[in-house]
C-alpha cells in the first residue's frame, strides 16, 4: 500500500525510514531519495512516526 502517491512510497518503505531513525516527513523523503510534492501524505507520515515512537517508548518500559 502507497502511503505517497505523488513518489510511490510504499508503507513498508515509511516503517524502514522511521527504524532508520526518521523522525519527521521530510526525513522519510530524505530516506527515499524523494521530496513533498502534493503533501496530502504528510499527516499520514507524522502519524506513523508518532506511532512508532509510542511504541518505542513502551517498549523501554
Ligand atoms: S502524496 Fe506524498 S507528496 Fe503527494
Amino acid at each position: 500500500m502507497y502511503v505517497c502517491n505523488c513518489n510511490g512510497i510504499r508503507e513498508r518503505e515509511a516503517h524502514a525510514a522511521i527504524s532508520a531513525g526518521a523522525r519527521r516527513p521530510a526525513d522519510v523523503f530524505r530516506h527515499c531519495q524523494s521530496t513533498a510534492k502534493c503533501a496530502k501524505c504528510v499527516c499520514d507520515l507524522r502519524r506513523m512516526i508518532q506511532d512508532a515512537e509510542v511504541a518505542l517508548r513502551h517498549a523501554a518500559e
